[in-house]
């Protein structure tokens, strides 16, 4: 279904974005890795980009779409996730993290748009669960992912005239690096286990299907039920 596709995937070195990029892949589309650091994945295109860069973002797709004609979906997953004391952020900081992480959905998705002009027609962005519940000293990774969450439903809004989709996945904690994990790390997920970078690739798999043409301007959370467990200390 999603053959020659040009599927964009952002901060695809790396992590969830990686999963992403090699699901698509499998399905025979052509993917297009956008990052800072080099995608090295066999048969996934790579692309320079700091996507939290207006101009940076604009000319990278508009040469995807000399090179390859109309773009298919785009899957917004790139980001940081840094936590420091409020009283040690500061301006810097604070837009460091919300270009990287928003402002990079808005530009990316606004000139992804431009392109969609032939069928499927998805944008898929990465939000968190933190966007609904927090632990201290999260604020500017937090307001980032909140701002998502909403961007994503005024972006649904919009781009439903030129027929196309805006999905969020809000992921709970996805275990992506070689560190092992504790028994209570997985026990305490309703699910019995962390989640995986292929748990929110499938997602995105899902989302971008055309056969789901009534999903758009939804958040799927997906983290093993921790959003919806009680911790009141008896
Ligand atoms: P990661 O750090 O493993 O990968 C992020 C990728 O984004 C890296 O390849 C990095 O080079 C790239 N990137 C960073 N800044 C960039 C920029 N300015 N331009 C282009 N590429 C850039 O992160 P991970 O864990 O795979 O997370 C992916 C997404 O999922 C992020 O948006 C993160 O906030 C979100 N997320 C992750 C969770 C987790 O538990 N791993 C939980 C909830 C959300």
């Amino acid at each position: 279904m999603l053959e020659n596709k040009v599927i964009v995937v952002t901060g695809a070195a790396n992590g969830i974005g990686k999963s992403i990029a090699e699901l698509f892949r499998a399905e025979k589309a052509h993917v297009i890795g956008l990052d800072i650091e080099r995608v090295d994945i066999e048969g996934v295109e790579y692309r320079q980009c700091d996507v939290s860069n207006f101009q940076e973002v604009e000319r990278v797709f508009s040469s995807i779409s000399e090179d390859h004609g109309a773009i298919h979906a785009l899957i917004n997953n790139a980001g940081i996730s840094e936590f420091k004391s409020i009283w040690e952020v500061d301006e810097q900081e604070w837009d460091r993290v919300l270009d990287t992480n928003l402002k990079s959905v808005f530009i990316c998705s606004r000139e992804a748009a431009r392109y969609m002009t032939e069928d499927v027609r998805s944008i898929v962005n990465m939000a968190s669960t933190r966007a609904f519940m927090s632990e201290p000293n999260t604020e500017t990774y937090s307001a980032s992912k909140g701002g998502i969450y909403a961007l994503t439903h005024s972006l649904a809004a919009t781009l439903s005239e030129r027929g196309i989709r805006v999905n969020a996945i809000a992921p709970g904690w996805i275990h992506t690096g070689s560190e092992e994990l504790r028994k209570i790390d997985h026990e305490q997920h309703w699910s019995g286990r962390v989640g995986k970078g292929d748990d929110i690739a499938r997602a995105c798999l899902f989302l971008t299907d055309p056969r789901n043409s009534f999903i758009t301007g939804e958040c799927i959370k997906i983290d093993g039920g921790m959003t919806h467990k009680m911790i009141y200390e008896h």
